[in-house]
């Protein structure tokens, strides 16, 4: 008889923001009249840029010639030209990423879950919480065993390595989902260096690093020395460009990065996560690698930076509402999401309910990303500007 991979059976029965439609689905069906203001799933609203949408015409356009149609592209790593279009956006902000380096992909969320097939399963993994679930589910259901570091107001939500802690994989995310803090290049070094000493892989995520407005903070951990012998980054175009609906990302797993075999010998990471993509993966359509070539020219960054600014003085108009009500709060300045503390005392799932049924908005509440995400709770700055104001005016007349 059939045996089914019991660890499934200890997740949550639901992911996270399924949870959250559903009860947002059975008060709309209860109440439908409701105007709904959804600042839940940081899911973008502004539509794809000019020059990625004529790109992805024109490719599509070329799939339905002889001469220029595409079937696989042979190493389902990506076309070169939008690899090395990566390579060239890593070196506008200082940093060396070669393309050969660089998988693309259907968007970071796949590859944030596959990458763990490349480890043992006897490995404890890291993870700071709060944290995106993708980190904790994906490990979970092979069985891995989890720890976390504590990631809380006391340290400014930005949990440090611990020495007489040993992990073997740790995931961090700055800037962060969910509490928009960003780490500082020194203390990144921190964790490079941990990871380094202790023979650690740090799978880092940085989906959010195109809303960095300030000097200090990395936008990429190869930025950091050390990073390529124990880092595998990842990126997406969903935040950045508004991509979420069109899938691609990127994967970087460095030439310099080694792991140990059981005997002793030295396994290369790439060589590994080439022969899992190989086997699992068929590449990302290619009209949609044109338009994501598209997002990396002058004109594709002058564009992409218009909506991005667009978010940004969404998070600002947030920010104001929650520093006239009093509420504690952190990101925002480098993150499109706002972590903010429920007001008097509530629980994140209390406050959920207050904002739902009073103010018909939609947020996330903290508890679904861990453990001290309790008691918070965050709003995305991904919306319409309109409706931004208009949710913090409802914040402001329930709250006041
Ligand atoms: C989030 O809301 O945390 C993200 O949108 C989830 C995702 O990108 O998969």
């Amino acid at each position: 008889m059939v045996k089914v991979n019991e660890n499934y059976l200890k997740l949550e029965k639901n992911y996270l923001f399924i949870n959250i439609a559903k009860k947002v689905n059975a008060y709309k069906a209860a109440h439908p009249e409701a105007d709904i203001i959804r600042m839940g799933i940081g899911d973008v609203t502004l539509p794809i840029c000019k020059a990625a949408v004529d790109a992805m015409k024109k490719g599509a356009d070329e799939m339905g010639v002889k001469e220029t149609f595409k079937g696989y592209e042979d190493s389902g790593a990506g076309y070169d030209f939008l690899r090395e279009a990566v390579s060239g956006y890593y070196k506008s902000f200082g940093v060396d990423v070669p393309a050969d380096d660089i998988r693309i992909n259907d968007g970071a969320k796949a590859d944030c879950g596959n990458i763990v097939d490349i480890f043992g399963d006897d490995n404890t993994i890291l993870i700071t919480d709060p944290a995106y679930p993708v980190y904790v589910d994906s490990n979970r259901m092979s069985g891995r065993k989890v720890i976390f570091a504590d990631s809380d107001e006391s340290n400014g939500f930005a949990a440090m390595p611990d020495e007489n802690v040993k992990a073997d994989i740790i995931y961090l995310c700055s800037p962060n989902n969910p509490t928009g803090s960003a780490y500082t290049k020194a203390q990144l070094k921190e964790w490079v260096d941990y990871a380094n000493k202790n023979g650690s892989v740090i799978i880092y995520d940085a989906a959010y690093e195109a809303f960095i407005t300030e000097d200090d903070i990395p936008r990429s951990i190869y930025a950091i020395e050390g990073a390529k012998t124990c880092a595998i980054e990842m990126c997406s175009l969903s935040k950045t460009a508004g991509f979420t609906g069109m899938r691609c990302g990127y994967t970087v797993v460095p030439e310099e990065l080694k792991a140990k075999a059981s005997d002793g010998s030295e396994v290369s990471l790439k060589q590994l996560w080439n022969r899992r993509e190989g086997s699992k993966f068929n590449g990302v359509s290619y009209p949609v690698q044109c338009a994501a070539a598209a997002v990396f020219t002058p004109e594709g960054q002058q564009q992409i930076k218009v909506n991005i600014e667009y978010y940004q003085n969404n998070a600002k108009t947030i920010a104001a509402a929650l520093d006239e009500l009093g509420i504690k709060y952190t990101g925002g300045k480098n993150s499109p999401y706002i972590w903010l503390k429920c007001p008097n005392g509530m629980g994140s799932w209390e406050f959920f309910d207050l904002l739902l049924e009073k103010a018909n908005v939609v947020g996330t509440p903290g508890a679904g990303f861990g453990k001290n995400g309790e008691g918070w709770f965050r709003l995305t700055s991904f919306g319409d500007k309109d409706r931004t104001v208009e949710a913090m005016e409802r914040l402001k007349k329930i709250l006041a």
